[in-house]
């Protein structure tokens, strides 16, 4: 894999976007060759083809032995030869001048914001068969919304028949929709509303592991079918009667559960609820992809692939080493994963699911692929593809793994991530999701705020998490008994400050954070300085063309401020991002720094308070605690 060389580390005037572009120049290369084919030129070659280019003495010769109506068509030859090459000259100069400097054409998927929509909390309509949950209806009920924030793509999590162990990330059957979120008819009539609305829907797919209540898996343990068996991974006890190996499941405990009817321990790596598919087998190849297909065919606009490096497992099943930098928090660290994670071939399995997504893709209409990697920088990295024929992007997970949010940790977080790209890569960052604390928590609703704009403003695609646009925030007193820790971030959506936050009119699944009475869709739509207006100004303000394409310089700002310049390759739009960390003013000085243009005064176009938009020369910009501004550029 090539990487881009990190040439200077404050310095990364990058165009992460302008590798394929061709110059008008291009189509022009036989201008130059023409232009030296000179006179003499023009003798060389008439000789080199009449007598094979015998010198000098040979051509006085053949000159002097051609009569006069020859010589005259030579000169008009001549002639016809020069003026056509300088026409073909001051046409290209011409076109080279007149031409509109071409941008990179962006798809979709890299100009919208893709909004996670955690199914069970966002709106229960009542039409699933459970009450309190969130169902397909009830999202489309709120598509409006969606539509009015800018959002352009919604992700939903799995929506499939499940037994829910995991919320759905153990699917027992891949084509049926959950009964609890609705029926088939009602995902076509979500993903048709999604469409009319000009919006794109994109699918969770659970490759992995499918739930042990799949036919498959019941094949094989209920009705000891060898064809299924092979489906999952089994391995005899050890010499002691123990687990084969000493692998562990992310859940706590060993990987392996056993099964007494076979006298064999399956393999899964999330819950024993969940067994590990084996993609040794090309028969399960076969059926996932028909499932791709499946979705594909009925129009979806993508996918987001969940688990990625837990796809292959060492072919020898040997032991994992123990982890020297553990640091006794959580046990499933005490193991370095490489027996089970990133396994050679991964790369070859994501290879072959893009092809068959891409079949479905054309220029017009292109699906996305995103795939979930949790993995160190240069890992997640690989799965953009050596040849771009993986995902479109892994999620970018830094900053969910940021733990000190101070501006110089983050600074570095986004260096690393910036620095590390593929050339040509397309970037994206995430705030927030339904396996992570949310960020109103980990950092505070001030904060969240900026980061609302950090999100929003770094160049690539931005994916929300449901509720972070008004700054939800984690259920701090979520009851032990049947709960996963998790569900602390998966709280129904607030809307208003009725009963149940307007979710549902039963009891939801998992009780509403106290604090909807205030942070609330509809109290925040009121309030014109609330974070869901300055959620909607940034994500309108991320079509201007500043902020759209590849192209970021980090500014050398003061040590508690993160200042970066967007810009529109080979044109005048510029945009300069400033976001105070600190919990004081500060005045940042940008008139000396590099990538601020000099000549050039600048509007602020958004403050994280809502409370100013004067015009600024480019000189002293004043901060308030926590605040954030997106400056563009005035002409
Ligand atoms: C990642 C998903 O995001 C998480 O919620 C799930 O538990 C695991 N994969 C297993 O599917």
């Amino acid at each position: 894999m090539s990487y881009k060389p990190l040439s200077n580390e404050d310095d990364y005037p990058l165009d992460k976007d302008e590798g394929a572009r061709t110059t008008p120049l291009e189509h022009f290369g036989s201008v130059d060759e023409d232009d030296e084919l000179s006179d003499d030129t023009a003798k060389k070659v008439f000789v080199d083809e009449k007598d094979g280019g015998n010198g000098d003495h040979e051509l006085s010769k053949s000159i002097g032995n051609v009569g006069p109506g020859f010589r005259i068509a030579r000169y008009i030859l001549t002639a016809m030869i020069f003026l056509t090459v300088a026409g073909l000259i001051t046409g290209s100069i011409v076109l080279i001048i007149t031409s509109p400097s071409c941008s990179p054409k962006l798809n979709w998927w890299q100009t919208s914001v893709i909004y996670q929509v955690y199914p069970q909390s966002f709106q229960d309509s009542g039409s699933g068969n459970t009450s309190g949950y969130g169902d397909l209806n009830g999202i489309r009920s709120r598509l409006d919304y969606l539509k009015d924030l800018g959002v352009e793509a919604i992700w939903l999590n799995p929506i499939y028949a499940s037994p829910m162990v995991d919320n759905g990330y153990d699917v027992s059957d891949y084509r049926a929709i959950n009964p609890r979120y609705g029926t088939m008819g009602d995902f076509h009539n979500l993903l048709s509303a999604v469409h009319q609305k000009n919006m794109r829907l994109l699918l969770d797919f659970v490759p992995n592991h499918t739930s042990d209540q799949h036919k498959w898996f019941q094949m094989c343990v209920a009705n000891n079918s060898q064809h299924f068996c092979d489906y999952y991974v089994w391995r005899d006890s050890d010499s002691f009667g123990g687990p084969p190996n000493n692998w562990l499941s992310i859940f706590g405990g060993s990987a392996w559960t056993y099964v007494e009817a076979k006298d064999q321990y399956y393999l899964h790596q999330f819950y024993p609820e969940q067994p590990d598919l084996n993609y040794r087998n090309k028969n399960v190849k076969e059926e996932i992809k028909n499932i791709l297909e499946y979705w594909l065919d009925m129009g979806i606009d993508g996918f987001r692939v969940d688990a990625v490096p837990f796809l292959l497992e060492d072919k020898e099943f040997r032991n994992e080493s123990t982890n020297p930098d553990y640091n006794g928090t959580n046990p499933f660290d005490e193991l370095i994963h490489n027996y089970t994670q990133n396994v050679l071939g991964v790369h070859a399995i994501v290879q072959e699911w893009r092809e068959t997504v891409d079949c479905y893709s054309d220029s017009d209409d292109e699906k996305v692929f995103i795939g979930e990697v949790y993995s160190s920088v240069d890992t997640v990295m690989e799965y953009y593809g050596t040849k771009k024929d993986e995902f479109d992007f892994p999620f970018n997970f830094i900053l969910i793994d940021t733990e000190a949010w101070n501006a110089t940790a983050v600074r570095e977080a986004i260096k690393e991530w910036w620095g590390a790209l593929p050339k040509d890569a397309w970037s994206n960052w995430v705030l927030g999701n339904h396996d992570n604390p949310r960020i109103g928590t980990r950092v505070g609703l001030n904060l969240a705020r900026a980061l609302n704009m950090l999100l929003l403003t770094l160049p690539g695609t931005a994916t929300s998490y449901y509720g972070d646009e008004i700054g939800m925030t984690n259920l701090e007193d979520l009851p032990v008994d049947g709960y996963d820790e998790r569900d602390a971030e998966r709280t129904p959506m607030q809307w208003n400050a009725e009963e149940n936050a307007g979710f549902s009119n039963s009891t939801p699944w998992v009780p509403v954070v106290a604090n909807y009475t205030t942070v609330n869709v509809e109290v925040q739509t009121n309030n014109n300085q609330s974070m869901l207006e300055l959620y909607r100004m940034l994500v309108h303000l991320r079509k201007n063309e500043a902020l759209k394409y590849a192209r970021f310089n980090l500014l050398n700002t003061s040590e508690n401020v993160i200042g970066y310049r967007r810009d529109k390759p080979d044109a005048d739009n510029v945009a300069i991002v400033l976001i105070n960390f600190a919990n004081f003013a500060i005045t940042e000085d940008i008139s000396a720094l590099e990538h601020v243009p000099k000549e050039r005064k600048f509007r602020i176009a958004v403050s994280t308070w809502l409370n100013r938009t004067e015009i600024v020369d480019n000189a002293a910009v004043e901060l308030g605690p926590f605040e954030g501004v997106v400056l563009l550029a005035t002409l």
